[in-house]
């Protein structure tokens, strides 16, 4: 299992005809060891989407690299990368008059020919990644029929069903009810593949990841394990908010208590 390797980057949206914006990732480094659950957290317009980006060859750095093992994505073919790493999107895709296991199959299409059909293993690799989402008995489903937890809950099927060694995930619970937000969090850590997401929810991001890297304004201003970047003095300097910080009564990991009133 590889892991991954972002190494002093450097994009901002420049090169896309924005010559006007001050947005920059600046000298961000990230590391995600093999079977590790790494989030990304910071506000809004901090950075999270567009760092992402970066470790899935979307967003091509000014400098620095990013690698997964000793390759540097940059350095292999769009194809390359889609065998090895999955990414589930804040936006969904369009998916004009496809069904559910359609879009879930479309998770094998890096690892086929041009014009290959599916294979029994393809198959069984969508059928068991529709299961393991909880959509058995919606394969015939129009996508653009479902609610956006269940569409969450495809695309999600689809990452599993590439069997990928790495798992990018931007804001995963966003449309999610408690229930599922849970159930998809647990299922991505059951996988104990390297997975790195960005993660609004704070308390669901002490519960579950391994490690924690805090963005701000375009930089990696904290990282460590949720007990150690979780202060309530990062709280108030990122994200502008008090908070009380203990343990969670059962589990041990922080806790957050917003002060709501003052
Ligand atoms: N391709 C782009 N073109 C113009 N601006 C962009 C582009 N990508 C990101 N930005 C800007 O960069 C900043 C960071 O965005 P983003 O990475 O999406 O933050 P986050 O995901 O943390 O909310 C924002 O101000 C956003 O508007
Ligand atoms: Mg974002």
């Amino acid at each position: 299992m590889p892991s991954l390797n972002l190494t002093n980057l450097t994009w901002s949206p420049l090169g896309h005809g924005h010559c006007h914006h001050q947005f920059q990732l600046r000298n961000a480094s990230l590391h995600v060891a093999a079977g590790e659950f790494v989030g990304l957290i910071g506000p809004n317009g901090s950075g999270k989407t567009s760092l992402l980006r970066c470790a899935w060859r979307f967003n091509k750095p000014e400098s620095g690299e990013a690698r997964l093992d000793h390759h540097n994505i940059w350095k292999q073919s769009s194809r390359w990368c889609a065998q090895r790493i999955a990414v589930v999107l804040q936006e969904f895709p369009d998916a004009f008059g496809l069904t559910v296991s359609e879009v879930v199959a479309m998770g094998r299409t890096p690892h086929k020919g041009l014009f290959d059909g599916d294979t029994v293993e393809d198959r069984n690799l969508a059928t068991k990644a529709i299961e393991s989402v909880g959509l058995k008995g919606f394969e015939d489903h129009a996508f653009s029929t479902l609610s956006g937890g269940e569409k969450q809950r495809v695309i999600l099927a689809r990452a599993l069903a590439q069997q990928p060694q790495l798992l990018i995930l931007d804001e995963p619970t966003n449309h999610l009810d408690p229930r599922y937000q849970l159930e998809l969090l647990r299922l991505v850590k059951r996988l104990k593949i390297g997975t790195l997401a960005s993660i609004h929810d704070l308390n669901l991001a002490a519960a579950f990841c391994d490690r924690l890297y805090v963005i701000n304004h375009g930089r990696i201003v904290a990282s460590g394990a949720p007990k150690e970047v979780l202060t309530a003095a990062l709280l108030r300097n990122v994200f502008g908010v008090e908070a009380l910080i203990d343990e969670h009564p059962l589990h041990g990991y922080p806790r957050i208590t917003w002060i709501t009133r003052s």
